[in-house]
């Protein structure tokens, strides 16, 4: 795959999954393969099994408005494709005492990882965004404070690369990535 490269072997869905830009805008996702790729996201660890994870999906034309409102131009011009769209979201306190839980995000992100694997398991494609208006998305869904909005994501399939715009058609591949060595932090002496 152009600009991937693996030392190792690791799991076929980390090595096909990128971010694509290209949804098929007539292709909705069937709620069997929406519901799993939550399931997979369910079983992600977390700090005290607290799974601090919200996630506000568009099951209906009316939500996904809502959603798609609330990104920014660039990602609309791409994601107005997408058949589903969803918002990110972690409880950023623990259920059994109240106190500040300092991992929700993380795990939120761990849970979010796991649900792209399955999406790609699937041949769905899922592409997170950090373009979006967090106080749009509050106050449209009467979010509470205690909640943190992360990022947004949609979900689809794969179409056309040649619908988009050319600057995003330019960027319509996966990204590459560092090398292995230069991941790890060496404390000096
Ligand atoms: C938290 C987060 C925020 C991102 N925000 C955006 C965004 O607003 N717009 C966009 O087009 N891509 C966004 N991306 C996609 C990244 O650019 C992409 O994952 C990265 O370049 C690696 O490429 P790959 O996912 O194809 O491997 C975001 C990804 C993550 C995880």
């Amino acid at each position: 795959m152009k600009n991937r490269d693996f030392d190792y072997d690791v799991l076929p869905e980390i090595k096909t999954r990128w971010s694509p830009r290209a949804f098929d805008p007539n292709r909705p996702v069937a709620d069997e393969d929406l519901s799993a790729i939550f399931e997979a996201a369910r079983y992600a660890p977390s700090c005290f099994n607290e799974q601090p994870w919200l996630f506000l999906v568009s099951r209906d034309e009316e939500t996904r408005n809502k959603i798609f409102d609330c990104l920014t131009e660039s990602n609309q011009k791409w994601a107005k494709n997408a058949p589903v769209l969803a918002i990110m979201m972690g409880k950023s306190t623990f259920a059994h005492n109240q106190k500040n839980n300092r991992w929700h995000q993380f795990d939120t992100g761990t849970s979010w990882g796991y649900l792209t694997l399955e999406a790609e398991r699937r041949g769905l494609i899922t592409h997170g965004m950090g373009g979006f208006s967090v106080d749009k998305v509050r106050e449209t869904f009467k979010v509470p404070e205690e909640i943190t909005i992360i990022a947004a994501l949609a979900i689809g399939y794969y179409g056309d690369k040649d619908q988009l715009p050319a600057e995003l058609k330019a960027r319509e591949f996966p990204q590459p990535r560092k090398p292995l060595a230069e991941m790890f932090f060496v404390p000096e002496d």
